[in-house]
């Protein structure tokens, strides 16, 4: 079994951008499982902490569950331009320590979505990822993307997407990315996982 991580950037309970993880979780092929992991649990990352008490206990169970995953699946809002705050802060306690980032990330397969009720689908959000995946040796998808603009009217009120050509994109997106993670699994080892320069502490 292939097994795909899907972390949403929003806590928020009726958040377009879960609602679009859970609708690819739907869309996986025979084989291959998305679960939806969520962030909720994760601390303010504080260095005094880190010092002092080590790893929290939500953050060493979540790092695991990436590090055993074949891929990550992040759907991201797009908070005044850039990542929300929330995930960025995850993301960073996830990438401690730095000794630890290549088991946790390198060369894992990433693909970025993302929702936003404006007209541009958070893509400067998506966007905003770039150097943070790079930094940790992660595989990003560079395929086609997907930008769910105006998220009011594409979700019904249960969080299923109700607009046929956004399904269609986000189905097409999903069999895309799996193969790209099934090809990078095959080659695993290999490039992005040899590539952490981030700054040891
Ligand atoms: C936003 N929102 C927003 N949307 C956008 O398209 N571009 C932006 O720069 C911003 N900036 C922004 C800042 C802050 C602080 C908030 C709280 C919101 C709106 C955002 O896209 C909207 O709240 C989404 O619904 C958030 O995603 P979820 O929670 O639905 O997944």
């Amino acid at each position: 079994m292939v097994t795909i991580i899907g972390i949403s950037g929003s806590l928020r309970t009726k958040s377009y951008n879960t609602a679009l993880l859970r609708a690819a979780a739907g869309m996986m092929p025979e084989g291959v499982e998305l679960i939806v992991y969520s962030i909720a649990d994760i601390p303010l990352y504080s260095q005094d902490v880190e010092d002092e008490l080590g790893i929290p206990k939500a953050v060493a169970e979540m790092k695991e569950v990436i590090a055993e995953a074949d891929g990550i699946l992040i759907a991201t809002p797009e908070y005044n331009n850039s990542m929300p705050g929330v995930l960025k802060n995850a993301v960073d306690w996830l990438s401690r320590p730095p000794s630890d980032v290549r088991r946790v990330f390198g060369g894992k397969p990433v693909g970025i979505i993302g929702a936003s009720p404006g007209r541009f689908g958070a893509i400067l959000g998506q966007d905003s990822w770039l150097p943070v995946l790079h930094i940790l040796g992660t595989q990003v998808w560079g395929g086609e993307r997907l930008r769910v603009a105006n998220a009011a009217a594409i979700f019904d009120e249960n969080g299923a997407i109700a607009d046929k050509n956004v399904e269609e994109q986000l189905r097409k997106y999903v069999s895309e990315f799996v193969q790209f993670a099934q090809s990078a699994i095959a080659r695993s080892g290999l490039g992005a996982a040899r590539s952490y320069t981030g700054v040891d502490s």
